[in-house]
């Protein structure tokens, strides 16, 4: 019987976390919808006991749930954009789907479940850096539906004792992030396109900022949540980043070096429900469960680039 379950597992965050448990040799299920992950990010994870199933049926939420201890629920419709074109759907996937999750999980005498928050809670708090005393101030549904799992999430430790972890990512990025649509995270983006030789598109001037934190260090936060003591980490929410921003035009110019890219950029009007800059306070990760960041931006990218280039999203 799994010992942990992954949701999103076919998603760029879930297979990496999942990835890192069966290297320590872990008993792993995932479950995934496909409505974003991918059959290809499956690969390499055979080890795992995989279930085809969406969490917003309870059913099959409870078959995920059933035998586990830990749960790392990395299922989401992610996407600010996505959110503006489509807000039920992402309500359903976000919202409804971690409610379900929580229920099953308490069902099923799970210990501990930590979930994928996200820094577009923030919003357009002009207070830099981000940190986690901060009044919410989400802007987009996507936003406002990551928001609402973690008050799930803490209601359940208070309520029913169920110990939770929120890590609030921001701007995730790394090796098996899916560069081919629209809702994309941009280093995917960029990155894809300036090894085709193809003009990447700026939406606003590029100077909006992000805390871009390579998928490594993500991981890392998510298993020292798993291990510390409940009495440091339960009921808590924290940044999991680097503590670093970098502008979107300073990574065009850390792409053009890594990928040899010599055409120009286009500048189109900024993005609906987009947030300035976002940068991380990660004190309050490191004073509860000694987290550093693992991985600086520079040698993550590089890493991503050279992962695309070995094409490794067709795998
Ligand atoms: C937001 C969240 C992030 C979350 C993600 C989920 C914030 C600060 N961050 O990311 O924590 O994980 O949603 O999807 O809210 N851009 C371009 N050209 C492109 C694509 C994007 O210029 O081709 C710009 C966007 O307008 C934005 C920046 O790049 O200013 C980053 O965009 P994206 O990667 O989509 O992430 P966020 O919306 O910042």
């Amino acid at each position: 019987m799994a010992k942990y379950l992954v949701t999103g597992a076919a998603g760029f965050i879930g297979r990496s976390i999942a990835a890192a448990l069966l290297a320590r040799g872990e008993s792993v299920r995932g479950i995934d919808n496909f409505i974003t992950g991918k059959r290809s990010n499956l690969a390499g994870l055979e080890a795992m006991e995989f279930l085809e199933g969406d969490l917003a049926n309870p059913a099959d939420c409870a078959r995920a749930c059933e035998g586990i201890e830990v749960v790392f629920h990395e299922a989401a419709l992610a996407s600010v954009p996505r959110s503006v074109a489509d807000p039920v759907a992402t309500n359903l996937n976000c919202v409804d789907a971690t409610l379900n999750v929580l229920v099953a999980a308490r069902a099923a005498g799970v210990l501990r479940v930590i979930y994928a928050g996200s820094s577009s809670v923030y919003g357009d708090a002009p207070t830099l850096p981000k940190h986690e005393e901060m009044l919410p101030r989400p802007i987009s549904p996507y936003a406002v539906a990551k928001l609402a799992g973690e008050h799930y999430m803490q209601a359940f430790t208070r309520v029913y004792g169920l110990e939770t972890v929120v890590l609030r990512y921001f701007n995730v990025f790394g090796p098996y992030q899916d560069p081919t649509s629209h809702y994309s995270g941009v280093l995917a983006i960029f990155s894809r396109r300036m090894l085709a030789g193809e003009q990447p598109t700026i939406y606003g001037d590029g100077e909006q900022s992000r805390d871009f934190t390579y998928i490594d260090n993500v991981v890392h936060a998510n298993l020292l949540a798993a291990s510390a003591p409940a009495q440091k980490v339960s009921g808590q929410m924290m940044n999991a980043a680097t503590g670093k921003r970098v502008t979107l035009n300073e990574t065009v110019e850390i792409l053009r070096d890594l990928t040899g890219y010599k055409g120009s950029v286009a500048y189109e009007q900024s993005r609906a429900g987009d947030v300035r800059d976002s940068l991380a306070d990660i004190r309050l990760a490191e004073e509860l469960m000694g987290y550093k960041a693992q991985v600086d931006f520079r040698e993550g990218l590089r890493r991503t680039v050279e992962w695309y280039r070995a094409g490794g999203e067709a795998a």
